[in-house]
């Protein structure tokens, strides 16, 4: 591709530190900085999100200028000279990090992000000692809502930098999060101060991904799942999400995108789990549920002409999308596939199938998931989520949990041997790895549907389905024309199958307004409620920015390309589980365990 004229940015030359740079004019300073490797501290700033600069953290003093620009949202200019570490800039962040703490909780001993907080880091960093201001915490009265069973929001620990409502604003459209009250009285609230649990928060874990101190946290169940363990009467089970697998190692000091399965699989059995099995397992069943379940709606929809078909339909493995939907789209409810998620199918199967198997009573199992995911202990928690007769899955941790249970268990994780995982549902492809990317469960879906109809592989070079695959920060729209197919499925023949696949909630709200709009005639849509799909997941290791789900999404896509088997119903564990226990897609069992319903909610 030619550069054009557009394409050529202005470049700007100033001075940092005396050291000469250009960069593109509309720079910021501290992207000028940057480049050079110099780094300024920063606090409200998160690459995901507009500038607030409303932290002063990043203060740079620039020459023939009294006021201290912050770096973060001040554009260069031509011939500036900035020093970012001169004796004003030092005191002015010693005394914005000393005000900060004059209003903070800051018991770290008892804080769950003590250690990786940015904060305390800052702290740290600046020897803030005792300082200059009054200790205004004893004056306040602080909110700690420990009532939702994923995420807990504490006001103590919060510093007002604003990044989770620029967050559940910006790349989700939920809103959930707003600012109240002024001046000292300033504080993250939700609509009129109600619990995260009354309100459209969708649990996603954006905001605890981005909020940079202990004031929004996952809801830890370690303790719990220790003493699982412990419990010799217990059989306990774990499962792991496809995209832990690349991301756990950054929990555990290794670079962004190293795939670590082995590893994983060979920490989780020495932290004393009974059965080390995958998700990816029944990722995979959901694609023989799920392309059933499209298969069976446009036979109704072209064949039998019925008018109450729901079409398109809408994946539902998402269950910060699925929470979405039910407050922001109640009316279309009826176009999610009934599927429950790879989690709530695996659960459902560990204490019905699994138990069979392995001659174990249910009630003496305890079943647990690793996720990327905040919302998946929503879901876990869901009334419905209890088809086998006892809680489908009892505690879900996310890649950062898992990441303290490894260290605390002193593992030295890097040197651990490559394992695998155990049999029963332990088996899984390529098409259920990439699950963890946008596109990826419709790319997966299409690898198994077109071949079913047509008898025929998916004339993709490698299975490679590039025009579904998704892209952070788009919606990707593909259609994919299916020719020559068997005589069953003859009403097919010449259709064009339109397929829509989105990441991040804002983008989701702008397909579904398109489709209630009427201006938007999709057959399947796939939605991941988080910035990349899963590996972009609220639960995932912090820090997530657009640079470290570009590496996570790449080592998805190796993980697939190097399994043996890269289609779904390919999967041997899965054609046995048919044969031996489910009987058929969309059966009477399926329906039991693996299919749910879902609630209207109120956008208020
Ligand atoms: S939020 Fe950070 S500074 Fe505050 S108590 Fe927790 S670890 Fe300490
Ligand atoms: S809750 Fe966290 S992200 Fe939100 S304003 Fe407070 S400190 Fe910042
Ligand atoms: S969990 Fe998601 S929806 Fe809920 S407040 Fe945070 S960003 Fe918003
Ligand atoms: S990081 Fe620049 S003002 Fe907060």
């Amino acid at each position: 591709m030619k550069n054009t004229n557009k394409d050529i940015k202005k470049q700007i030359n100033l001075t940092i530190d005396g050291i000469e740079v250009g960069v593109d004019e509309g720079s910021t300073i501290l992207e000028a900085a940057r480049k050079l490797n110099i780094h300024i501290p920063t606090l409200c700033y998160h690459e995901d999100l507009c500038v607030a600069g409303n932290c002063r953290v990043c203060v740079v003093e620039q020459e023939k200028v009294k006021s201290l620009p912050a770096a973060c949202a001040m554009p260069v200019s031509e011939g500036m000279v900035i020093h970012t570490n001169s004796m004003k800039v030092r005191l002015a962040r010693k005394h914005i990090v000393e005000l900060l703490l004059s209003e903070h909780h800051a018991d770290c001993t008892k804080c769950y992000k003590n250690g990786i907080c940015e904060l305390q880091g800052l702290a740290s960093q600046m020897l803030t000692g005792d300082h200059l201001f009054l200790d205004l915490v004893p004056d306040h009265k602080y909110t700690i809502d420990m009532f939702n069973t994923a995420i807990i929001k504490d006001d103590s620990r919060c510093i007002r930098c604003q990044r989770c409502v620029r967050t559940c604003e910006e790349l989700q459209a939920v809103s959930a999060l707003g600012v109240a009250y002024r001046g000292n009285h300033m504080k993250i609230s939700t609509f009129f101060e109600h619990p995260l649990f009354e309100v459209v928060c969708t649990n996603c874990g954006q905001c605890v991904n981005r909020c940079p101190t202990g004031a929004l946290i996952e809801r830890n169940y370690i303790d719990q799942v220790w003493d699982a363990i412990y419990d010799t009467s217990k059989h306990v089970v774990v499962q792991t999400a496809p995209a832990v697998r690349i991301a756990l190692g950054e929990a555990l000091g290794m670079a962004p995108g190293k795939i670590v399965t082995g590893r994983m699989v060979a920490a989780l059995k020495r932290l004393g789990f009974d059965s080390v099995l995958d998700t990816d397992f029944t990722a995979d069943l959901t694609i023989i549920e799920e392309g059933n379940e499209l298969l069976s709606r446009l036979k109704k929809a072209l064949l039998d002409k019925d008018p109450k078909v729901s079409l398109p339909m809408a994946t539902s493995c998402s269950p910060g999308w699925i929470k979405f939907i039910e407050h922001t789209f109640p009316e279309f409810l009826g176009n999610l596939s009934t599927c429950k998620s790879p989690q709530q199918m695996f659960g459902a199967l560990v204490k019905t199938y699994y138990c069979q198997k392995r001659k174990l009573d249910a009630k003496n199992v305890v079943s647990v998931s690793i996720m990327p995911c905040t919302a998946k202990k929503f879901e876990a928690n869901r009334p419905e989520m209890r088809s086998s007769g006892y809680k489908d899955v009892d505690y879900v941790l996310t890649t950062r949990e898992l990441g303290i249970m490894i260290k605390q268990a002193g593992l030295d994780f890097e040197s651990l041997p490559e394992e695998h995982f155990d049999s029963i549902m332990g088996a899984s492809t390529g098409a259920a790895v990439i699950f963890g990317t946008t596109g990826g469960v419709m790319e997966a879906a299409i690898r198994t549907v077109y071949e079913v109809v047509t008898g025929r592989e998916i004339p993709f070079e490698g299975l490679n389905i590039t025009p579904v695959r998704g892209t952070e920060g788009e919606v990707r729209e593909a259609s994919l024309k299916i020719e020559k197919v068997k005589p069953e499925w003859s009403f097919l023949e010449g259709v064009e199958l339109k397929c829509v696949v989105a990441n991040g909630l804002a983008h989701a709200k702008k397909v579904m307004q398109d489709v209630k709009d009427g201006k938007a005639n999709y057959h399947f849509i796939e939605i991941m409620a988080c910035p990349g799909g899963c590996l972009g997941g609220g639960g995932q290791p912090i820090p997530t920015n657009k640079d470290i789900r570009t590496k996570r999404k790449q080592a998805i896509y190796e993980e697939d390309m190097g399994m043996s088997i890269r289609k779904s119903h390919e999967n041997p564990e899965v054609q046995l589980i048919y044969k031996e226990f489910l009987g058929q897609p969309l059966g009477h069992k399926s329906h039991e365990l693996l299919h749910t319903h879902y609630t209207p909610r109120k956008r208020y």
